[in-house]
């Protein structure tokens, strides 16, 4: 099997395999294979305020793209295999595991809010914390005592996310420390990768600044999702800077589908 071998389906012939808040998953064209498609949709994390912000999709599967690329440049293990379009992305088909795997530099968001500790304290140390994979129940936070005696993942599969979550902590941080920007948090997601009878824990869905809080050293202006969550605007010209920086967009390119383009006489 060619994975590389691009062979196209139309969109209406494609088999839809799970639709999310901002992404579809569609069948690959060869087995073992998944396309991600970014839609536009934004929703705060209850889902409870929804917009369609035009071009979002666009620069995150270009950043998630240039992130997950340089992972599996490093030896990171991860699901993306390439860019297929402006929104879609070829990966492999993994069994996810029902956790959001959030890592913590800089006190912000829920864990100011839980622990009184003011946004932009610097932590001790980086802290990781579990949230329970399910939108009814508001995606819990849970310890590793739910998720052993809940089946979610097993002891040594609990080391093993644990171990990827800090490689991609530590390479993250240096890569956007390089252009600027202050990793404060992110939140990733793995899965379980079968190669005949071997397993491997990967890393899956998406890293872009829907799913990462990024501040801009100097100003600490917001470059991510809390500007959609916060109501502040300018989420795409945010992201937009994010991808000039890691050098994805030229310095006069807009992401296509971003909106009128003003043109100077
Ligand atoms: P929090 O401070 O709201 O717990 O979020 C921590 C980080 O994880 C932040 O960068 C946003 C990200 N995150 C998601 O991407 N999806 C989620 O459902 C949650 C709870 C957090």
């Amino acid at each position: 099997m060619d994975i590389n071998k691009p062979r196209y389906t139309p969109m209406s012939r494609r088999r839809r395999i799970y639709e999310g808040k901002a992404k579809v998953l569609y069948e690959g064209p060869e087995p073992g294979t998944l396309i991600q498609h970014f839609k536009d949709d934004a929703t705060d994390f209850n889902a409870k305020k929804h917009d369609v912000i035009e071009g979002k999709g666009v620069l995150n599967n270009r950043i998630s793209e240039c992130l997950f690329q340089r992972l599996n440049d490093i030896g990171v293990p991860t699901h993306f295999i390439r860019r297929l379009n402006m929104r879609e992305q070829l990966i492999r088909e993994v069994e996810m595991i029902p956790l959001e795997v959030v890592v913590r530099n800089v006190a912000a968001g829920s864990l100011s809010k839980r622990l009184g500790i003011e946004e932009g304290t610097q932590l001790p140390r980086s802290i990781i914390e579990f949230n329970y994979k399910n939108e009814q129940l508001g995606n819990p936070m849970v310890s590793e005592e739910h998720i052993t005696a809940f089946g979610w993942a097993t002891p040594q599969e609990i080391d093993d996310v644990m171990a990827l979550a800090i490689r991609v902590n530590d390479f993250l941080c240096g890569l956007f420390l390089g252009v600027g920007i202050r990793l404060v948090d992110f939140k990733m997601e793995c899965g379980r990768l079968w190669e005949n009878d071997l397993m491997r824990i990967v890393v899956a869905d998406e890293i872009s600044p829907d799913s990462c809080r990024l501040w801009d050293i100097k100003s600490n202006d917001k470059l991510d999702k809390d500007r959609f969550r916060r109501d502040m605007g300018g989420l795409v010209e945010a992201y937009t800077d994010v991808a000039r920086r890691l050098g994805i967009l030229g310095e006069n390119e807009r992401p296509q589908g971003a909106g009128p383009v003003l043109v100077k006489g």
